[in-house]
C-alpha cells in the first residue's frame, strides 16, 4: 500500500478486518507529503520509482494505491509498468449518487484530485442529473496528518474550509460530501462537528476492500488450512519513524482484527 502519509490508513484498516490474515506493507512516503501540490509529471516519475523498487525488492500480490491524488493521476501509468494488479482510491461520485436525495452532492479533495480530468470523468460518467460541487482543500490532509498524531484541530479554520462544500439554494441543500482524500476520514468527527447541517460523509475504504478482496480471491489467505501468519509492516520514506505513533497505527488498523500473536507492527526506510 501506498500513501503520503497516514491517511491510507484509513484504507488499510477496512482491508484487515476483510482480509484479517494478509500480509500488509504499508509505505508511506512523508518525504513527499503532501501530494495534493506536485507537478503531475514529477508525482508520477516519484510513485513510479517508488513502486517498482519496492516490488523488485519484495515482490507483492497486488499495489493498493491508498491515495486520490496518487490515484487519479498515476494509475495508467502504473498498470502499464507493473506486472501485478493495482488497485487505486478515488472519489466514491458513484456511492454518492445512490446516497444523495437532494441530489446535490460536494467533494472534498485535494488541488491536484480536484482538478484532475479523472475525477472530471467519474462525475460526468455517474452524476448525469446531480448538481455536483468539488471543493479544493488544500490544508485538510495536514490538518488530519497532523490531528493523527496529536495536535489540536482548528475548528474555525476547518469550518471555513468546508464551507464552500455546503450549498442551500432554491429549496435544496447537499446532503452528501465525498471525502475525496483518505486523509479525511481521520477527521470525520471534527468534519461533523464543524458542518452547518448532517450530511451523508462519504468514505471509498470498503469498496477499496472489496475490490482488493476481488483482485486477490481466491489465492488470498482467508480459510486457507495452513494460514501463513499476517504480518502488518511500516515504512516511512523520510526514515523518520515515529515510536510514538506505532500504538496509534495499530489500533486504527487492527482494532477490529482479533489479537494474533504473529501480527506485527514495524518500521523501516525506504529508498
Ligand atoms: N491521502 C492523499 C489523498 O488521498 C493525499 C494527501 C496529500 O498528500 O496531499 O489524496
Amino acid at each position: 500500500m501506498l500513501d503520503s502519509g497516514v491517511g491510507g490508513l484509513t484504507i488499510a484498516r477496512a482491508i484487515t478486518a476483510r482480509l484479517p490474515a494478509i500480509n500488509l506493507h504499508y509505505l508511506a512516503d512523508d518525504a513527499g507529503f503532501p501530494y495534493g501540490g506536485w507537478p503531475e509529471e514529477k508525482l508520477n516519475r516519484r510513485i513510479c520509482r517508488l513502486l517498482s523498487d519496492r516490488h523488485r525488492d519484495v515482490p507483492a500480490d497486488a499495489i493498493v494505491i491508498a491515495c486520490n491524488t496518487a490515484s487519479t493521476r498515476v494509475l495508467p501509468r502504473l498498470r502499464a509498468l507493473l506486472p501485478i494488479p493495482v488497485v487505486g482510491t478515488v472519489p466514491a461520485i458513484k456511492l454518492a449518487t445512490a446516497a444523495s436525495k437532494s441530489k446535490m452532492i460536494s467533494v472534498l479533495a485535494t488541488p491536484a484530485t480536484a482538478r484532475s480530468p479523472y475525477l472530471r470523468a467519474l462525475i460526468k460518467q455517474f452524476a448525469r442529473g446531480f448538481d455536483v460541487s468539488v471543493v479544493e482543500t488544500p490544508d485538510l490532509a495536514a490538518m488530519a496528518e497532523g490531528h493523527f498524531k496529536g495536535t489540536a484541530v482548528d475548528r474555525q479554520r476547518l469550518a471555513r474550509d468546508i464551507a464552500p462544500a455546503f450549498i442551500d439554494a432554491c429549496g435544496r441543500r447537499t446532503d452528501t460530501v465525498v471525502l475525496g482524500c483518505t486523509h479525511y476520514p481521520l477527521l470525520l468527527d471534527e468534519l461533523q462537528a464543524a458542518a452547518p447541517w448532517p450530511v451523508n460523509w462519504l468514505d471509498p475504504a470498503q469498496a477499496v476492500a472489496s475490490q482488493l478482496m476481488r483482485v486477490l480471491y481466491p489465492s488470498c489467505l482467508i480459510g486457507g488450512p495452513h494460514p501463513i501468519p499476517a504480518t502488518f509492516t511500516f515504512q516511512w520514506t523520510s526514515g523518520t519513524a515515529a515510536p510514538e505513533l506505532q500504538a496509534r497505527m495499530r489500533e486504527l488498523c487492527l482494532g477490529s482484527v482479533p489479537s494474533s500473536p504473529d501480527r506485527h507492527l514495524t518500521t523501516g526506510v525506504s529508498a
